[in-house]
């Protein structure tokens, strides 16, 4: 069998996943500059902190991998790291090369109950439908091992960035929703513990600002 038939056979909800955004980050992963090779700094301190040693037992899941830039890293603290995105050309150009790796779109997820003891879902959640989005942080809580953490962003509702790339850049016409501090701990406070941090950069030469919630939370 093929990869690409592994990939889809695997696929049990791709005829109905929802198409917001979807064949917008089709094209985006056709560019040459959609690759990314580096992991975001803070995903690299995270794992250091509290994946240190690598364990036999321990399972990852990248959820929306994208280009694929911290499967690397998560095989480094992880014995089984799995990759999920909706973009069939996140697998096909990126993600696709880790065997474990299948097409997913949030807010379900092909895995059962407790599969995984982290995951990280990295600029992802703030593309869905607004409605969508609880049943997606509900989706990850149930993947997650009791004790579990995810690692996830919300764009801020302090960034002027995004809503520049979906009016005229990358991700043009496009969905995205920004996100107070609160509202995002709301829609995590299911968890039983929830780590708060901030990201916010300003690209050299441009007037907009990058920001973003940043959340460790532990079912
Ligand atoms: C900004 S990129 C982030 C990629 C990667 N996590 C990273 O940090 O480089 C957002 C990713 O989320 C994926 N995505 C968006 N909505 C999704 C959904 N409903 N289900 C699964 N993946 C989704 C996109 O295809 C894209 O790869």
């Amino acid at each position: 069998m093929t990869k690409w038939a592994k990939i889809f056979r695997k696929c049990n909800n791709y005829y109905k996943m929802p198409q917001t955004n979807r064949n917008i980050w089709d094209i985006h992963y056709t560019r040459p500059r959609a690759s990314q090779l580096y992991p975001d700094e803070n995903v690299v301190r995270i794992l250091k902190k509290e994946f240190s040693m690598k364990n036999s037992c321990l399972r990852a899941l990248d959820l929306g991998a994208g280009s694929g830039r911290h499967l690397p890293l998560l095989s480094e603290h992880f014995a089984h790291t799995h990759a999920c995105d909706f973009s069939a050309n996140s697998l096909k150009h990126y993600a696709g090369e880790y065997p474990s790796a299948l097409q997913a779109a949030l807010p379900e997820l092909p895995y059962a109950d407790a599969s995984f003891d982290f995951i990280l879902c990295w600029g992802v959640l703030h593309y869905l439908p607004k409605a969508s989005i609880p049943s997606a942080a509900m989706e990850i809580r149930r993947c997650l091992k009791p004790g579990g953490q995810v690692f996830l962003t919300l764009r801020s509702d302090n960034d002027t960035h995004l809503q520049h790339q979906l009016a005229a850049g990358d991700l043009k016409d496009g969905h995205a929703r920004l996100f107070s501090k609160a509202e995002a701990l709301a829609l995590f406070d299911t968890f039983a513990q929830t780590r708060y941090g901030y990201i916010t950069r300003q690209p050299v030469s441009e007037e907009y600002l990058v920001a973003h919630h940043m959340l460790l939370c532990q079912k």
